[in-house]
């Protein structure tokens, strides 16, 4: 039997512990020869091959990134792009495709199945927004990045007096935002699922200068302002019809000097949140998952994702795990709010 494996969408560590899980019980335990496919969808629909033997997995488990790259390519919105994939497997023998991505990729995992191309999915994400599994690998990793400098930023806040916005990324999922807010001790948390008042946040800020202490505000990249509109880096979008997000924090920044007088910064975290090792929890979570995709194809289990529920691996059917996003609940925000200004 032969593999395929690929990695699509944002990159985020402990994609490599999940390809050398696959290639270590899929060669170890099962005889399969393994075939990477580089850069996301565009590996199997342009013949983009990296085999994986034992030694191409060797020393990658603690390895940031993704050692066969990634994309954002959509084979559905590229005319021929399914076809091509259908005679990219077929010429190289390939049975079934293991696809690690997050909405976008697994969309697109899903879709090929119904086409006749069996793949089983492996979830991951920084931003933990998919709804169908209670954890994403790359989230703890995010959320203790955010968590360091929200700490580093403190200090440095303490001694100047002012206040620190820092952008943390989360498009459509305040997480990252919460989490790392909650674990940070922020003194304002704004998520995208709840539209923030300004003139609520500059009394928040207030409250804490009138303390004698300096504000620490943890934003999401899509977070808005009652009324306003998310900030956009660029107007463009991606192949899946994603716009890049960015800028809140400094527009938030500016809005405060003026409004409290009190001198601000904005920090905007960015993609440090989705480089280096992955966490231990990562690294395990990112493991398990390889294993248990293996065995789906093993069962021939094909049009699954691997889920995490409590602390079992499951399976769940790629329509319900890419049905909806998984996003920050009121009872979870409130519980932060206890904690503002
Ligand atoms: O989906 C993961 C993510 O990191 C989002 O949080 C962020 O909005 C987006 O990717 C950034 O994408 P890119 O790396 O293409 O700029």
């Amino acid at each position: 039997m032969r593999i395929g494996v690929l990695t699509g969408g944002g990159d985020c560590p402990g994609l490599n512990a999940v390809i050398r899980a696959v290639v270590r019980k899929g060669i170890e335990g099962h005889g399969w020869d393994i075939l990477g496919f580089r850069a996301g969808w565009q590996g199997p629909m342009d013949g983009l091959i990296k085999p994986l033997g034992l030694d191409e997995v060797e020393d990658i488990l603690a390895r940031g990134g993704t050692i066969l790259g990634s994309s954002r390519t959509n084979p559905y919105s590229v005319e021929g792009g399914v076809d091509r994939i259908r005679a990219v497997v077929a010429e190289h023998g390939v049975d079934a495709l293991i696809a690690v991505g997050g909405e976008d990729t697994l969309g697109v995992a899903k879709r090929l199945t119904d086409d006749g191309i069996p793949v089983v999915g492996v979830p991951k994400t920084i931003d933990n927004d998919l709804a169908a599994t209670d954890y994403t690998f790359g989230f703890d990793t995010a959320v203790h990045i955010a968590t360091e400098a929200i700490d580093r930023l403190r200090t440095t806040a303490e001694s100047h007096h002012r206040a620190l916005v820092v952008e943390v990324m989360g498009r459509h999922a305040g997480w990252i935002a919460l989490h790392s807010g909650l674990a940070g001790g922020a003194n304002v948390i704004l998520v995208p699922e709840r539209p923030f008042s300004i003139e609520q946040v500059t009394e928040w800020v207030q409250r804490r200068f009138e303390r004698q202490f300096a504000p620490i505000i943890v934003v999401a990249e899509g977070a808005v302002p009652d009324g306003g509109a998310e900030v956009l880096q660029t107007g463009e979008r991606d192949a899946f019809g994603h716009v890049r997000l960015g800028g809140v924090g400094n527009w938030l920044a500016e809005e405060l000097a003026e409004r409290t007088g009190k001198e601000s910064r904005a920090v905007v975290l960015g993609h440090v949140q989705r480089g280096g090792t992955p966490t231990a929890y990562d690294r395990v979570l990112a493991t398990r998952f390889g294993l248990h995709a293996v065995d789906a194809v093993a069962e021939g289990d094909f049009g699954v994702m691997v889920a995490l529920r409590g602390t079992e691996i499951t399976r769940v059917r790629l329509a319900e795990a890419t049905a909806s996003l998984k996003t920050v609940p009121l009872e979870r925000y409130q519980e932060a709010e206890v904690f503002f200004g």
